[in-house]
């Protein structure tokens, strides 16, 4: 059967008859009720990530309509066709296949070239690591966009697994006060800087990288070549602005794809070769349970249906991120320009208008700070916004310096976050009925105000869905898996939408018209301008 839009499948049809008839409606607390078997049936296991969605919106009839939808959309058609390196991404007449990126030597499409540059790589880190030799003791990753958010995200991650005597930097805004600041820290005898630029034309990372190199010489660098090397699918471009080493990768690598390739290099430095080579086989994992799973066990393909079921049948604006472990703390950023680049789109692959929404907005932040600033919306606001926590069962901060005391706290403490993260999610569903708030005392609250409105105020409707994703421990094997499922996850939905998940025109407006701007606030000239536009471009120069 040819692969069909979504919304020009029978499945489409049959999950709006499904959710007019069960899903409009649907209370999880009486489809637990109903079913003793919910928990069993709606948790999945997949490579180092166990999940739980049974605190959802759906059953298994919810599913069963969902995994038509699949069927009929070509998921797995399209699927196969991205892992054998067909050219998906369309508008860029390129192939998508940073799986490659991770499959073992010989196992997957380009290993020679992968390998070589990946064993060039990683020996080269290991010299770096090599601390008392190289005299390197920071790192400034110069970069933008997915040439940062990876590595950006990851080596916090993974503190646990980091060089001790080596601190990493990240550096990617054109702002002056982002790089300003890091470079007040530093020795040019001791940094050194990574220009990460899958195009190395980028106007923000170019700029850096041009700061970096003026503060090098200005504070009496030398030996430029030991300080700075280059990542990039440009090796002519960094070699003309004076790089001599570069770790290449290729135009099948998507920005928001690359942690796998030589954009990498901070994480591998952060963490060593074999650590770096853990991660991958994480990834790999996943993209094996991805290519193989039948469909109603393959996690990615079951999110991303969710994902497709609230956005489209349910009509869920946004989709909170709340990872339970302060090291995943920029794992919601990550996410942003993973799903939103991707999926943010509003033309099919033929270049016609969707009729249906695409790309939830996405966004969170670690728990449990986020409990203390947001939750509030999330329980008693007027918009349902299903919430994914991600719990780690054991803390990885048991490293031999701690001990005793210490590392008991820290274990209690482990234990309350792991507490916080269930009960939030508990709360969620479950609510508070007014009559529960109106016997249930609140010592903080006002006592002269009449007792039904206060009770009101303390009601929760419950019933808000979220997914729980739960890892043994944050390990670089574990999180490559779930990175991984979050791409995955990531491609089905926008299969299922029929859009290209992999170019990203809409960034390019802005940037021509910032090109346009650049020079006229020099010259203040003002014409063919919008007279917004103008007005603010006189005000910045008055
Ligand atoms: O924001 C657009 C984008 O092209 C991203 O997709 C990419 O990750 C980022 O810019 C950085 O691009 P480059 O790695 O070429 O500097």
């Amino acid at each position: 059967m040819k692969p069909r839009r979504g919304d020009q499948t029978e499945a489409w049809g049959a999950l709006a008859g499904h959710f007019e008839a069960h899903g409009r409606d649907f209370d999880i607390r009486e489809a637990f009720a109903r079913d003793p078997g919910r928990f069993d049936a709606l948790t999945f296991d997949a490579p180092e990530v166990f999940a739980d969605l049974s605190k959802n919106r759906i059953d298994t009839a919810t599913l069963h309509f969902l995994l038509d939808l699949a069927r009929e959309t070509g998921v797995a058609e399209r699927r196969d066709a991205m892992l054998r390196g067909d050219s998906i991404n369309t508008t860029e007449g390129r192939a998508v296949l940073h799986t490659a990126l991770r499959a073992p030597r010989g196992a997957g499409l380009h290993s020679d070239e992968v390998h070589h540059v990946l064993d060039t790589m990683l020996a080269y880190v290991e010299t770096v690591r090599d601390t008392a030799v190289s005299g390197i003791r920071h790192i400034v990753n110069i970069g933008i966009g997915g040439s940062d958010l990876g590595p950006q995200m990851v080596v916090p991650a993974l503190d646990a697994f980091t060089h001790p005597g080596l601190t990493l930097h990240f550096v990617s805004n054109v702002d002056g006060h982002d790089i300003a600041p890091v470079l007040r820290t530093l020795k040019p005898a001791e940094t050194l800087f990574v220009i990460a630029s899958k195009t190395f034309t980028t106007q923000e990372t170019m700029a850096n990288a041009h700061a970096a190199k003026a503060w090098f010489s200005a504070a009496g660098g030398t030996d430029t070549a030991k300080h700075f090397v280059a990542t990039t699918t440009n090796v002519e471009a960094a070699a003309a602005f004076g790089i001599t080493t570069t770790f290449g990768f290729w135009d099948w690598v998507g920005g928001r794809y690359s942690l796998w390739s030589a954009i990498g290099l901070p994480i591998a430095l952060a963490v060593g070769a074999d650590n770096f080579r853990a991660l991958l086989a994480g990834a790999h994992a996943m993209d094996e349970h991805f290519a193989h799973a039948p469909a109603a066990q393959n996690l990615p393909l079951l999110l991303g249906l969710l994902d497709v079921w609230y956005r489209n049948f349910h009509a869920f604006t946004s989709r909170s991120i709340a990872p339970y472990h302060q090291g995943l703390k920029r794992l919601p950023a990550y996410l942003q320009q993973l799903e939103m680049e991707s999926n943010g789109k509003r033309v099919d692959l033929d270049g016609n208008d969707l009729p249906y929404a695409t790309s939830p907005v996405v966004w969170g932040e670690p728990g449990t700070n986020g409990q203390h600033a947001y939750f509030q919306m999330l329980h008693q606001g007027s918009d349902v916004i299903p919430v994914e926590f991600i719990l780690v069962k054991h803390a990885t901060h048991g490293t031999p310096a701690l001990h005793g005391p210490l590392l008991a706290q820290l274990e209690r403490q482990h234990a309350m976050l792991l507490a916080n993260g269930l009960a939030q999610s508990q709360a969620l569903m479950q609510g508070r009925t007014t009559d529960a708030a109106l016997a249930d005392a609140a010592p903080t609250a006002s006592k002269t105000l009449d007792p039904l409105t206060l009770a009101r105020h303390r009601t929760f409707p419950g019933n808000r869905p979220s997914t729980t994703l739960l890892l043994e421990q944050l390990t670089p094997r574990s999180l490559g898996a779930l990175i991984a499922l979050y791409e995955h996850r990531v491609f089905s939905s926008g299969a299922v939408w029929g859009i290209n998940s992999f170019d990203q025109w809409g960034v390019e407006l802005g940037k021509a018209l910032c090109n346009d701007l650049l020079p006229r606030l020099h010259s203040g000239d003002a014409s063919g301008l919008d007279a917004s536009t103008a007005g603010l471009l006189k005000r910045l120069r008055a």
